[in-house]
């Protein structure tokens, strides 16, 4: 029997505990993108789960950066970056937003796609949702759609789906 997409993910996530203070069991996916199929099987089923509902591909730095690649090679569209403050040379939008341990601040270029289309969104993990939560925002401020958020891994216990208003998710792993 072929292992799913989900007991593949399950398998290949370190468990750090006590990481980055005590108490916190760090979910690391380094081990599932160094592996060549656990890598082209989560990037496959993130494409599939949006197929013909968007037309570029936002990965959010840093770890967005290696999904959203592969999947915009893997279905012919663009990639939006969406960077951490002071990245990016040209105009941007900007939203700060709380992190689960501190806060952040995420841009994009005002211009670099048309307004109105549609822009799937991916992240390795979705914890407590401020990041996709900026994400959202700034897609909006440039009027472009967001089709919906691609994750390879959902910390359900944060509720942070909670934040992301009636948008289509999929989460490969959730925990
Ligand atoms: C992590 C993760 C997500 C975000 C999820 O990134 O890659 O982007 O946190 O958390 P949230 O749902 O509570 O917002 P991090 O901020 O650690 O940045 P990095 O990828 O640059 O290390």
């Amino acid at each position: 029997v072929t292992e799913s997409v989900e007991q593949l993910v399950e398998r290949l996530c370190a468990k750090i505990p006590d990481h980055p203070e005590p108490g916190v069991l760090f979910r690391d996916l380094t081990p599932l993108f160094a592996d060549a199929d656990g890598f082209r099987r989560t990037t496959d089923a993130l494409a599939e789960a949006f197929r013909g509902r968007f037309d570029f591909v936002a990965g959010i730095e840093a770890r967005g950066f290696l999904l959203a690649g592969a999947v915009a090679y893997a279905s012919g569209t663009g990639i939006i970056p969406v960077r951490k403050a002071g990245k990016l040379p040209r105009e941007t939008y900007r939203e700060e937003y709380v992190l689960e341990y501190g806060s952040a601040v995420l841009e994009i270029h005002t211009d670099d796609v048309p307004r109105g289309s549609r822009v799937l969104v991916l992240d390795d993990v979705l914890a407590t949702g401020g990041t996709l939560g900026a994400t959202a925002q700034l897609l909006h401020r440039a009027g472009l759609h967001v089709a919906g958020f691609g994750l390879v891994m959902e910390l359900t216990e944060l509720r942070g789906r909670a934040r992301l208003g009636g948008h289509r998710v999929r989460a490969l792993y959730r925990v």
